[in-house]
């Protein structure tokens, strides 16, 4: 991945699996985290072939978003389509 995120345009290969650590509480407490896997061509070809969910700090998959092609994520992963709707990939 490394090598991919150099570059300013890429395409994740299947199984790519990406993972945010969420603070929802904003004090700095690890409330969840948000998982985005590239799954088969087809998956969901019209977004990229993501699955997307939100798992609490034990790893068990939340309900609220439902996972899977969730339109509450992708309306925002679809800003970053240059890079396979990864939103955070510059590297600092
Ligand atoms: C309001 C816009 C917005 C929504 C909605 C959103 N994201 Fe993101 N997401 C971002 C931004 C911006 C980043 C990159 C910056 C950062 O890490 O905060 C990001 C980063 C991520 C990353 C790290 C990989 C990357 O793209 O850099 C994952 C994984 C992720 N989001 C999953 C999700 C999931 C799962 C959902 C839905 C439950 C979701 N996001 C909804 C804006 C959003």
């Amino acid at each position: 991945m490394k090598d991919l995120v150099a570059k300013g345009s890429f395409t994740a290969p299947e199984g790519t699996v990406s993972i945010k650590e969420l603070d929802m509480t904003g004090d700095g407490t690890k409330t969840g985290i948000a998982v985005m896997i590239k799954k088969p061509a087809g998956y969901d070809a019209a977004n990229g072939d993501w699955y997307y969910d939100i798992r609490d700090t034990a790893g068990n998959v939340m309900s609220d978003p439902p996972p899977g092609k969730t339109a509450m994520c992708i309306q925002c992963h679809v800003g970053g389509k240059s890079t396979d709707y990864l939103l955070g990939t510059k590297l600092q």
